[in-house]
């Protein structure tokens, strides 16, 4: 027998919600961002569901190919930190992937190999930096960059950006950013990347020939405030439930240090998930769960496997009920709001050992 724990992951949330960002730039190319397995989500199972409509998929790094390769994905895929050792760019026609390029380091280890005919100038796109200060080229070095590296700067070459502040859509260093950034690209190159999620929704200019999109797909919303209404499906439920119950007297506390006091009788639902299995230990008192659908707070500290609520208002709660940690009625930005993170460090950090069931 198993615990009941487990991710509930919605196939069809997920194609609903690609449909659903795809509407906002019919005319771009849509790659699919399945880095940190598809943000919690399991990357396998998205692209497999995806791939007859993503054009491209991306992971952060080579090892993250691997897996999809092993699993019959074709797609080309492009490897966001471009390759990290010069070796790896022995794999590129092999696996079929597409470098982001981001330093000249890389530059020299791809423009060696174009022109030794060894790879074609299909598989790779060069990234610049806008303001982000992470990764990229700087927009000022492009004319000599473009000398120097003739077999990369071809004027098909994809050319890309990652807005620093596409999240907030009041703020104006985005628009800034992608001004700055097509003000050098324009008449050079027709093949521009400069959406994620939140820019594909609020920064139409920023649509351009290919759009990368992660956070939206998996159905949470992309907006630091949530201020822009998106009709977006949940993609993963997180599922436990209780494993035992007690009635505790007023001044008796609850969990490891003691933290919570109650004020007065209360009934303790002791929920089998805990911070090994990636829910928050940072979430404080307070933060809520559905019990069948019935909202129980979070009393005591997050301990490695378990998890004690507060269920004394509601009326039928037995061991064996059913618990939503975040989903479909509990969006998993409420909880992420309450811990003080965003939605995708909750999802991404959903472990190993919480079995995914796809939907
Ligand atoms: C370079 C790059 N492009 C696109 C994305 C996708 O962003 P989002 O998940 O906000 O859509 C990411 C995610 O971190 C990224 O690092």
């Amino acid at each position: 027998m198993a615990r009941y724990t487990h991710a509930t992951i919605d196939l069809n949330a997920l194609k609903y919600n690609f449909m659903a960002m795809s509407r906002f730039s019919p005319s771009s190319k849509q790659v699919v961002v399945v880095k940190a397995d598809a943000y919690g989500n399991g990357a396998v199972a998205v692209a497999k569901c995806l791939q007859s409509q993503a054009d491209m998929f991306a992971v952060a790094f080579i090892d993250e190919v691997f897996e999809l390769r092993d699993a019959g994905i074709t797609q080309p895929i492009l490897v966001l930190q471009g390759p990290h050792e010069e070796r790896e760019c022995e794999l590129t026609k092999t696996l079929n992937i597409v470098w982001m390029l981001h330093v000249e380091q890389q530059l020299n280890w791809i423009n060696k190999r174009i022109q030794n005919n060894q790879i074609s100038n299909l598989h790779h796109w060069v990234k610049f930096d806008t303001g982000m200060h992470r990764l990229g080229l700087m927009l000022e070095d492009y004319d000599r960059l473009n000398a120097d590296y003739t077999h990369i700067f071809h004027p098909k070459t994809v050319m890309a950006t990652h807005l620093a502040t596409a999240d907030e859509p009041e703020n104006k260093a985005s628009s800034t950013a992608v001004n700055q950034f097509l003000s050098v690209m324009a008449d050079r190159h027709s093949c521009l990347s400069i959406a994620n999620s939140a820019a594909n929704i609020c920064l139409p200019e920023s649509a351009k020939t290919w759009n990368r999109m992660g956070i939206s797909l998996y159905g949470s919303s992309p907006f630091a405030n949530d201020e822009m209404s998106i009709s977006l499906k949940p993609v993963m439920q997180l599922n436990s439930e209780v494993i035992a119950l007690r009635e505790i007297a007023a001044g008796e506390s609850v969990g490891y240090g003691a933290t919570w006091t109650a004020s007065k009788r209360s009934v303790i639902a002791t929920v089998a998930i805990g911070y090994a299995d990636g829910y928050p230990r940072q979430a404080p008192i307070g933060t809520p769960a559905l019990f069948d659908g019935v909202v129980g707070e979070l009393v005591g500290r997050v301990s490695m496997d378990m998890l004690t609520f507060d269920v004394s208002n509601i009326e039928k709660v037995e061991i064996g009920t059913k618990v939503e940690l975040w989903g479909n009625n509990l969006a998993v930005n409420e909880i992420a709001k309450q811990v003080g993170t965003i939605g995708y460090e909750l999802m991404t950090r959903v472990s190993k050992r919480v079995p995914r069931k796809f939907i």
